[in-house]
């Protein structure tokens, strides 16, 4: 481009520039007005783009964060302990359907608990009857389908244990042979 071309087009970025900052901003502001319409007295931080499912059924702790187009599905109850945090993309569904009946299939779910200070990688899936642990993690893109201990970290399909918070191992059981 000429350097006129770029002088007169400068403006121009600099508005749009302009418009992206209040949209952005907006968005913050409408998330942070629903945080409180449906929490509240609670301290939960969330994006514009976050999607709550049955919110009447959410138990919610203290200084939660739920990242930017994280899916809550909380048809058969979801309890979220404080100190949560849930990255970018991650779905936490307690529905699913009952295969067993007629189609179109009934809803059925189980309910989901996050434990305090928990926290979810970027999308990670965490299906219903599920109940992980205080401290744990879960690794980006996992699929959680069974129970995470305290401060486990998991990763995988299906998630597995792949190690603990550094500090927090589990003890190895005393060899009795010493005794
Ligand atoms: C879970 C996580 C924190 C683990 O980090 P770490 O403690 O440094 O662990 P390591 O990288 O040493 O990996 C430990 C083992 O788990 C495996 N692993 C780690 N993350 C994995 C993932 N997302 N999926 C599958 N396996 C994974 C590693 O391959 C490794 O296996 P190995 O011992 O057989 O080689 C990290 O991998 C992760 O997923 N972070 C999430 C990032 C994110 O979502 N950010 C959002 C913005 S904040």
């Amino acid at each position: 481009m000429t350097k006129r071309g770029e002088i007169m087009l400068a403006p121009i970025l600099w508005a749009l520039n302009l418009v992206e900052r209040f949209v952005f901003y907006s968005g913050r502001v409408l998330a942070h007005a629903r945080m409180r319409r449906l929490f509240p007295g609670k301290r939960v931080i969330c994006d514009y783009s976050t999607i709550i499912k049955y919110p009447e059924q959410i138990d919610i702790g203290d200084d939660v964060w739920l990242g930017s187009s994280v899916s809550l599905g909380a048809y058969a109850g979801l309890t979220l302990e404080d100190r949560v945090r849930i990255s970018h993309g991650a779905f936490i569904e307690t529905a699913s359907l009952d295969l067993g009946g007629e189609v179109p299939y009934e809803h059925k779910g189980k309910p989901v608990r996050i434990g305090f200070g928990t926290w979810i990688g970027a999308y990670a899936i965490v299906l219903g009857g599920v109940t992980i642990g205080r401290q744990a993690v879960v690794a980006a893109g996992a699929v959680v389908v069974r129970d995470v201990p305290d401060n486990a970290i998991v990763a995988g399909i299906p998630a597995r244990v792949v190690g603990y918070r550094p500090g927090h191992e589990p003890q190895a059981p005393a060899d009795q042979s010493l005794a």
